[in-house]
């Protein structure tokens, strides 16, 4: 016998699957699906460090982030050619579509391809292709968001942007990703000061597993107008209220936090909280090929664990497509749809 709390639980699940949504918070090469890994080496007579996809699907579960980064670098480095980089986009925005994903902004890492050789131009030419792609064949809105390494200095970080510049119609922003610890958003001040005279959103990690600071800190010295993770702010009440008054999105992934040990579990994750304390919060996959899923899983196992209602699930939605990059009225006809798929459902909203 199925109680009435699973009934609703499986209902509200089926829900956030056919709805629509945007995903912001999602690195291109941690989407890089074991299989497609193999593949793509094989085809470009590479070894990887691992005997099988099988090996590289065990290697998890991560201890933390810097040694989930690891592996991730390490996997990255079979994409060579601008048809890896454009299957790589390719395989993840046809999942996307299929998890009703009606915009994705992309996070790639060009420096982590840059520093072994590979142009800049090779890693945008074939994300961009996929992304152009995605439009015309599955009617899906995309686009990049090319993200710093914080373990690299800040000059590094100034030639990147340098080299990408010429291809600035390709990317809509920037970001900041890597390890937090002992990478201060102060470390990126100049940096990110260029980016917003070139016209480029701005975002950032932090509060990932950085303090409530780097989340000042990225505000004030970066202008970031989402943050990336932010789960930490709870530990500040100042920071809390500014986030709150400013209406600044987290794009928070639960997968990924339970993964690399920043909540223990699902059940004990403070998404629910955020959202009581009127943060604009919504849930995101970070790195589906390693973290244990795609955006509609990660939706699901959070409504599956967490206490959320139903309209919680639905003001996370919206908060999503409220917080993407483009314009109102690309996002109008989603966010009207959003609704009729909770009316449909007989489920309220709030
Ligand atoms: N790069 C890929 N995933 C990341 C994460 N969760 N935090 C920081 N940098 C990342
Ligand atoms: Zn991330």
């Amino acid at each position: 016998m199925t109680s009435p709390q699973q009934g609703h639980a499986a209902l509200l699940a089926a829900v956030v699957e056919r709805a629509p949504k945007a995903e912001l918070h999602v690195h291109v090469e941690g989407t890089l699906q074991p299989e497609l890994a193999f593949t793509i080496a094989r085809r470009n007579g590479i070894e990887l460090p691992w005997s099988s996809p099988e090996a590289l699907a065990r290697a998890s579960p991560f201890s933390d982030l810097q040694s989930f980064l690891d592996v991730y670098y390490a996997a990255a480095a079979v994409l060579r050619t601008e048809e890896d980089f454009h299957d790589l986009a390719w395989d993840y925005l046809c999942g996307a579509r299929r998890d009703n994903v009606v915009r994705a902004e992309i996070f790639f890492d060009p420096q982590m391809h840059t520093a072994r050789g590979i142009p800049f131009e090779t890693v945008v030419g074939g994300l961009s292709r996929a992304i152009d792609r995605g439009r015309r064949e599955l009617g899906l809105s995309a686009a990049l968001i090319l993200c710093f390494l914080r373990h690299l200095p800040e000059a590094d970080g100034i030639e990147t942007l340098e080299r990408a510049l010429p291809f600035r119609d390709r990317f809509i922003g920037v970001g900041l990703d890597s390890g937090e610890r002992g990478n201060p958003p102060e470390k990126f001040r100049d940096l990110f000061a260029r980016c917003r005279r070139a016209g480029l959103h701005c975002v950032a990690h932090a509060g990932e597993e950085g303090p409530p600071a780097f989340i000042t800190g990225a505000l004030d010295a970066l202008g970031a107008e989402r943050i990336d993770h932010g789960v930490r702010c709870l530990e500040d009440d100042a920071v809390v209220a500014r986030l709150v008054r400013e209406r600044i999105p987290l794009t928070v992934c639960p997968l990924s936090n339970v993964r690399l040990r920043v909540f223990d579990s699902l059940a004990t994750h403070n998404l629910s909280r955020l959202l009581a304390a009127g943060l604009k919060a919504s849930i995101h996959s970070d790195d589906p090929a390693y973290f244990g899923g795609s955006i509609n899983e990660a939706y699901i196992a959070s409504v599956g664990a967490m206490p959320l209602t139903a309209a919680a699930a639905h003001r996370l939605l919206r908060n999503s497509l409220e917080s993407a990059f483009w314009e109102p009225s690309e996002a109008a006809p989603h966010l009207d749809r959003l609704e009729v798929v909770f009316a449909e459902a007989g489920l309220e909203t709030g």
